[in-house]
């Protein structure tokens, strides 16, 4: 054969004892489950920002550097808030934030709504949410909408780069075993997502300052959840259905044939 010769730490799949490859099959399948989860909770919190159904750059956008036209109350009832309320009492809110945002009108229609609807979250006792109890309080959410807050992205900003490197770590690993050539593109596969992690995570900050990052953002997303279907596909098919090439016959015969 003119291909260069095998790597001599280099395993296929079909090399590894049974037990190994039931622990990668599961840990791929419990991994794709997170990952839709992901997206489900990406679309939830996301679309609709922008007033139209659906998730679209713009959202994006909004979510980072603010709607500039909106406030952050009206954001969060027109996407994440929109099922804690029936439209009406939601037109209601959007009617006294554009009519000047009154005390008077605050505590006769408002107040009752938040207390109903919100105050079993909002109530202050979650210091990662707004707390929407009084005036003042909901005054402070009423404001422009600056999008997320630094020390928010901060916070997301580090559980995404250790919770993604784990994932693409456990998945590259067990992507390795997969026979792909050139070995260049294997190898690009695997740096790829970790490229992305990274881009991904400064654009947040970037598209506070100049929007069109969120095009980045939407990009290095869509490339990371590319690769990530790709290595596992490939390592699922390679697992179990692919027919081992008579390289790793030979190495695998002479390998007993040692032992
Ligand atoms: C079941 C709990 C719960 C209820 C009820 C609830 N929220 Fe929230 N709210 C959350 C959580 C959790 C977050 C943070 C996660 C997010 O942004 O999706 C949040 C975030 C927000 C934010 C901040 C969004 C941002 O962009 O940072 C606003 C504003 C908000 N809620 C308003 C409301 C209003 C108004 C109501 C009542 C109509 C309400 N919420 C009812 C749980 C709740």
């Amino acid at each position: 054969m003119s291909e260069p010769p095998l790597h001599h730490l280099y395993l296929h799949f079909q090399e590894l004892p049974w037990s190994l490859r039931t622990l990668y099959t599961a840990t791929l399948l419990v991994l794709a489950t997170g990952y839709l989860f992901a997206l489900l909770h990406l679309y939830g919190s996301h679309a609709g920002r922008d007033g139209e159904p659906g998730l679209s750059v713009r959202d994006v956008v909004i979510a980072y550097s603010g709607s500039k036209e909106s406030t952050r109350l009206e954001s969060a009832l027109r996407g994440p808030m929109a099922s804690m309320l029936p439209t009406s009492e939601a037109n209601e809110i959007f009617g006294w934030i554009h009519g000047g945002l009154d005390k008077a009108v605050f505590e006769k229609d408002i107040d009752p709504i938040f207390e109903k609807r919100c105050l079993a979250c909002h109530d202050g006792s979650n210091p990662h949410i707004p707390h929407l109890g009084g005036y003042d309080n909901v005054l402070e959410t009423a404001q422009l909408d600056e999008g997320v807050d630094i020390f928010t992205l901060v916070r997301v900003s580090h559980i995404h780069l250790f919770g993604l490197t784990f994932i693409f770590f456990i998945t590259s690993l067990i992507f390795s075993h997969a026979y792909v050539r050139p070995v260049w593109l294997k190898c690009l596969i695997v740096a790829f997502p970790f490229v992305q992690i990274v881009l991904d995570i400064f654009s947040w900050y970037l598209t506070k300052v100049f929007e069109p990052f969120a095009y980045v953002i939407v990009i290095a997303g869509g490339l990371m959840g590319a690769c990530f279907a790709f290595m596992w596909v490939v390592s699922m098919y390679q697992m179990w259905l692919y027919k081992p090439s008579e390289r790793f016959a030979a190495r695998t015969a002479e390998r007993r044939a040692i032992g």
